[in-house]
C-alpha cells in the first residue's frame, strides 16, 4: 500500500517542528507536507516539501490539499492561551476559522482523517481540579479554552453529521528541547530549563505551588502517533480525549532541576498567567485514553528533567543554545 500524503499545519510551531520529521521517518520525506504561516527556523523545509499557508484563507488551504492530494491533514495551527488574552479576535479567527476550513476542505476534497489537539485549557474554575474526569463540566475562561471548546463539538458533528474521521487530545503543558513553545500559560516549565543551563536563574511567572498536568514531547508525538493509528470503530470518543503524563508545580520543577544544578536560583513573581493557570486542573484522569486506544506515557519528571537537561547541555556545549526571555 501506497502511504497517503500528509499535510501538518503550524509546522514550525513547538509540536510540528518534532511531529513533522517523526511523521517523515514513518512515512516518507516526500509524502509530509509542512506549512505554517511564518518559514520555520529548523531544516523543515529543506527535508521534505513546505508551503507557507495561513489557515484563515480556505482557498489557499484548499488548493494546497489539491496540490499534493492531501488525505491526512495534522492541523497544529492555533494561538494559545495566553497570546489569545491578548488578541482574543485573532485567537478566535486562528482557532476557530481555521479549523472550520480545515474541516469544510477536508469533506469537499476527501481528506480521510485529521487531528486536531485540544488542550486542558477546555477545563475552568467549576471543572473538579484533582483527577479530572474525561466527560466533565467545560466552564473556560480564556479565549483560547472557549476556542477548544467549540472545536472539540465542532469535531464530533463532523464526525456525527458526515462520517469524516476526525481524532485529538486534551493535550496538557508539553516539554521539549527543539523549538520553545510560545504564548502558553505552562511555557515556564520550558523555559525553566533553558534559563538554568544559560544564567543559573529563572524568574517563573506563576507561584511556586501552582501544579499542572505536564507531557514530556516524546509522549506527546507518541500519543498523537498512537491515536491516529488506532481502530476508529474502537473509539467511542473522538477528538476530546484527556491523556497526561504527570502533574507538577513550579518548586517542584525547580527542585528536580537543583539535584542536577545546585546552584539553581529560581524567584516567582506571578503575573496574568496566574489567574488562568488557577482555572486549569491539577492531574487529569486519562482512563478512556488508556481504554480506547492504549494510551501510556513513557516519562516521568525524573526521567524528563534529566533528558532535558542532557539534551540542551549538550546544544550548550556546541554554542546552540540560544534562549531570549520572554515577555
Ligand atoms: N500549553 C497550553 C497553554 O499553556 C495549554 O494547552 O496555553
Amino acid at each position: 500500500m501506497t502511504a497517503e500524503t500528509i499535510l501538518v499545519t503550524g509546522a514550525a510551531g513547538q509540536i510540528g517542528s518534532e511531529l513533522v520529521p517523526a511523521l517523515r521517518n514513518i512515512q516518507g520525506h516526500e509524502k509530509v507536507v509542512a506549512s505554517d504561516v511564518v518559514q520555520p527556523q529548523s531544516g523543515l523545509q529543506k527535508a521534505g516539501p513546505f508551503e507557507i499557508l495561513d489557515v484563515t484563507d480556505q482557498e489557499a488551504l484548499s488548493r494546497l490539499i489539491q496540490k499534493y492530494q492531501i488525505k491526512i491533514i495534522y492541523h497544529l495551527a492555533a494561538i494559545l492561551s495566553a497570546s489569545g488574552e491578548k488578541s482574543p479576535k485573532k485567537a478566535w479567527e486562528v482557532n476557530i476559522s481555521g479549523f472550520y476550513n480545515v474541516l469544510e476542505a477536508s469533506r469537499e476534497l476527501g481528506v480521510k482523517q485529521v487531528f486536531c489537539p485540544s488542550s486542558i485549557a477546555v477545563f475552568g474554575p467549576a471543572t473538579p481540579k484533582v483527577h479530572t474526569p474525561q466527560d466533565t463540566i467545560l466552564n473556560p475562561t480564556t479565549i483560547y479554552g472557549v476556542s477548544k471548546v467549540a472545536g472539540e463539538h465542532l469535531a464530533d458533528y463532523y464526525v456525527l453529521r458526515y462520517g469524516l474521521d476526525v481524532r485529538g487530545c486534551r493535550f496538557p503543558g508539553i516539554i521539549s528541547n527543539e523549538t520553545l513553545p510560545g504564548g502558553g500559560t505552562t511555557d515556564y516549565a520550558v523555559a525553566i530549563f533553558y534559563a538554568a543551563l544559560i544564567q543559573g536563574k529563572y524568574t517563573c511567572f506563576l507561584k511556586p505551588e501552582t501544579r499542572l498536568p505536564m507531557m514530556y514531547m516524546p509522549d506527546c508525538l507518541k500519543a498523537i502517533i498512537n491515536l491516529m493509528s488506532a481502530d476508529f470503530s474502537g473509539l467511542k470518543h473522538h477528538s476530546n480525549f484527556n491523556v497526561t503524563a504527570i502533574s507538577f508545580s513550579a518548586e517542584e520543577l525547580a527542585a528536580e532541576i537543583k539535584k542536577h544544578l545546585p546552584d539553581f536560583e529560581v524567584e516567582y513573581r506571578p503575573d496574568f498567567r496566574q489567574a488562568i493557570a488557577d482555572t486549569w486542573p491539577e492531574s487529569i484522569d486519562d482512563s478512556a485514553a488508556r481504554a480506547e486506544w492504549g494510551w501510556q506515557p513513557d516519562f516521568d519528571l525524573a526521567r524528563l528533567t534529566e533528558d532535558m537537561l542532557r539534551v540542551l547541555g549538550e546544544k550548550k556545549k556546541q554554542g546552540k543554545l540560544t534562549w531570549v526571555i520572554p515577555e
